[in-house]
C-alpha cells in the first residue's frame, strides 16, 4: 500500500484498478500522469457508460417516439438531474449542457452581453484568468463598446479584495472570475466577490473548470449568477461541459446559437424560441457525452470530498516541500489557499526542456503558457512546468517526479 493511501480512509491502488491507462509504460518507466489540469484520465465506469450508450442505445434526443429516441432522451435528462443535484441548483432548467467551459463562457459573454451590456459599462475579471475567461469578454466589449478591467495578481498568486472594490464602479455590470487557477492553483474568495457584487447588484461568472472535482460546489448557496465547468476535467469525456445559469436571467437572455432542438414554432416571418433548458441547446448535442459526465459526477461523490480534498492537501504539501528543497526552484503561485497544482521554474532552464526529460522519464507535465498569457506576463516569464495532481495520484510517484526534476536539472545546467 501507498504511503497517501495509509493515510486516507481510501485505497488509491483499488482508485487505481479503475482506471487502466495509468498501468501502462511510457517510453520503459510507469506512467506518471501528472497532467490532470489539462485533463483528467477516466474510470471504468464513465468509459462504461459511453461504451453501453454506443453499443445499446445509441439514438437521437427529444424528437423520436421509438424505443431508443427515447431511452437516449430520458438518460440525457436524468443526466442533466444528476449534474443539478451534483452542483445544487434549484431548478433542472438551469443546466445547460454545452462543449465545455470555453463554450459556456462564450454563451454568457455573448447572449449576456446583448441582454444587459451597454456602452461605457465595465466588465471585471482577474490577471490570473485562462484565455477562455478573457478573449470572450474582450469580444463582448469591442461589440459592446464596454470597457474591460483587470483585478491585479498580488505576488503570491492571489488577488486582494480591497482591488476587487477599487474596480468596481456604477458601471460594473459583471464580474467573471476563476475559483480556481489552472496555472497558480490559487482558490479566489468566490464567496466574498459574489457578495460583493450582490450588493451592488452585479451579476458574477465563475469558471470552475479547475474547482469542480477537488472541492464541493453548491450554486445555490454560493448564489453565483453563473458557474461553468468542463466535463473532461472531471473524469469526464471531452466534448461537453455545463453552464449553470439562474434561470430568471436565462429568460431575459437571447439565444446564443439558432438551430433545431432551440426553437417552439418556426416560420419563415418568425421563431419562437424553445424554453428553457433548450433554448441555448441548439441542433443535436453531446449526447453520450451528457449521460458520461453524470456517470463522472456520480463516481466523484462515491469517493466523497473530504477524503479527495485529504488526499489533495496530501499530495500538494508533499510535493511542494520536496520541489523547494531543490536549489534554484521558484514555484509561481504560493497561497495557502490552493488547489492540487503546482507551477515552477528552475533558474533560467527552459520549461519545454524540463518538460521533454521528465517526459523521457515516463512522466507527464504541462509546459508553457497554460492558456495564461497575461499571467506570464505579470510574472515576466515565457512559461512554466506545471506539475497538476488527481485522485489518483501518489506520493511515490512524487518522490520518482522530483528525482527525475533533479536529474533533468543536472543534465540542463
Ligand atoms: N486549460 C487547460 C490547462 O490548464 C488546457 O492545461
Amino acid at each position: 500500500m501507498n504511503k497517501v493511501a495509509d493515510k486516507l480512509p481510501i485505497d488509491i491502488t483499488e482508485i487505481r484498478k479503475q482506471f487502466p491507462i495509468l498501468s501502462q509504460k511510457v517510453n520503459g518507466n510507469p506512467l506518471i500522469y501528472f497532467d490532470n489540469g489539462a485533463t483528467t484520465q477516466k474510470p471504468l465506469s464513465v468509459i462504461n457508460a459511453i461504451d453501453n450508450y454506443y453499443k445499446t442505445y445509441n439514438s437521437n434526443i427529444h424528437r423520436g417516439v421509438h424505443h431508443l429516441s427515447v431511452k437516449a432522451t430520458e438518460a440525457y435528462e436524468e443526466a442533466r438531474r444528476t449534474i443539478q443535484q451534483f452542483i445544487g441548483a434549484e431548478h433542472e432548467e438551469e443546466i445547460i449542457f454545452a462543449k465545455g467551459t470555453t463554450d459556456a463562457i462564450n454563451l454568457v459573454a455573448h447572449s449576456f452581453s446583448k441582454a444587459f451590456i451597454h456602452e461605457g459599462d465595465e466588465i471585471i475579471i482577474s490577471g490570473m484568468e485562462h484565455h477562455s475567461n478573457i478573449v470572450p469578454w474582450q469580444m463582448a466589449c469591442e461589440e459592446r463598446k464596454a470597457v474591460l478591467k483587470v483585478i491585479p495578481v498580488l505576488d503570491n498568486g492571489e488577488i486582494s479584495i480591497d482591488d476587487v472594490q477599487k474596480l468596481i464602479s456604477d458601471k460594473t455590470k459583471i464580474i467573471a472570475i476563476t475559483h480556481s487557477s489552472n496555472t497558480l492553483g490559487t482558490n479566489n474568495p468566490i464567496e466574498e466577490i459574489i457578495s460583493i457584487a450582490k450588493s451592488k447588484g452585479i451579476k458574477t461568472l465563475i469558471d470552475g473548470a479547475q474547482a469542480i472535482h477537488h472541492q464541493p460546489v453548491n450554486v445555490k448557496e454560493l448564489d453565483c449568477d453563473f458557474y461553468a465547468f468542463s466535463g473532461h476535467k472531471m473524469y469526464g469525456p471531452t466534448g461537453v461541459g455545463i453552464l449553470y445559469g439562474k434561470q430568471e436571467l436565462f429568460k431575459k437572455m437571447p439565444p446564443y446559437q439558432g438551430g433545431g432542438d432551440m426553437i417552439k414554432t418556426v416560420t419563415f416571418e418568425k421563431t419562437i424560441y424553445n424554453d428553457l433548458p433548450h433554448k441555448f441547446e441548439a441542433g443535436t448535442p453531446n449526447i453520450v457525452g451528457g449521460i458520461a459526465v453524470a456517470e463522472a459526477a456520480k463516481w466523484i461523490s462515491s469517493i466523497g470530498f473530504d477524503t479527495i480534498q485529504q488526499h489533495d492537501n496530501e499530495i500538494l504539501n508533499y510535493a511542494t516541500e520536496k520541489l523547494s528543497a531543490i536549489e534554484g526552484v521558484k514555484i509561481y503561485g504560493t497561497s495557502k489557499k490552493k488547489g492540487p497544482v503546482i507551477s515552477f521554474l528552475i533558474d533560467n532552464i527552459h520549461p519545454f526542456d524540463l518538460g521533454t526529460i521528465l517526459d523521457q522519464l515516463g512522466i507527464a507535465v504541462r509546459t508553457g503558457h497554460h492558456c495564461t498569457e497575461p499571467l506570464m506576463d505579470r510574472f515576466k516569464i515565457p512559461g512554466t512546468v506545471r506539475a497538476s495532481f488527481a485522485i489518483y495520484n501518489t506520493l511515490e510517484e512524487v518522490d520518482v517526479f522530483i528525482d527525475g526534476v533533479k536529474k533533468a536539472k543536472k543534465m540542463l545546467s
